[in-house]
């Protein structure tokens, strides 16, 4: 026989429920997804997610990540402000090498002012817009390597790279 709906089962889940979500709220600010691999590096807060097969860069990590390491995964695209509104405004470092990636629109990067390192080889691009990187302060070091170019090597413009 079924124990009627809500009785029996509810005292005793509500307990359950109660329990994880305090642990949910606790751990809240910092919280590192299961599948990737959160520690410092080089002075930076560092989240390694790689060889998952994830298709977005829309992870759920916390905003005080520095570095990011999406390498080897299955992200195709990159939308206008998409790093920017998941919080990730402080990335220094971003490797997106091996991925598939044969779209990133012009404000893709916009508002993720100190990023130095960008890996975006390994990836099916065969553009990049010209002023995509235009305001991109602190970029030292950009990876484009093994697209899909063919002869045309982008043209970018940029006022911060001499
Ligand atoms: C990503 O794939 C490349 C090529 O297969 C491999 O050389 C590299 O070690 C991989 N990176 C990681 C972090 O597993
Ligand atoms: C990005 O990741 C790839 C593969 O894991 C690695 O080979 C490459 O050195 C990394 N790029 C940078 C700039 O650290």
């Amino acid at each position: 026989m079924k124990p009627p709906k809500g009785l029996f089962v509810a005292p005793a889940s509500f307990g359950i429920l109660a329990t994880l979500l305090s642990v949910a709220l606790a751990r809240m600010p910092e919280a590192c997804p299961g599948f990737c691999i959160c520690d410092m590096w080089l002075k930076l807060r560092r989240a390694a997610c790689v060889n998952k097969n994830l298709y977005s860069v829309q992870t759920g990590l916390p905003a005080i990540v520095q570095a990011l390491d999406l390498s080897n995964n299955s992200v195709s695209s990159l939308g206008n402000f998409e790093l920017a509104n998941i919080g990730l405004t402080r990335l220094k470092y971003l490797n997106l090498s091996g991925n598939s990636i044969n779209e990133i629109d012009l404000n893709a990067f916009t508002a993720l002012d100190d990023l130095a390192v960008l890996d975006l080889s390994r990836n099916h691009l065969y553009y990049v817009l010209e002023d995509t990187f235009a305001n991109s302060k602190s970029l030292k070091i950009l990876r484009l390597d093994e697209n899909n170019f063919n002869s045309d090597i982008p043209r970018l413009r940029s006022s911060y790279i001499k």
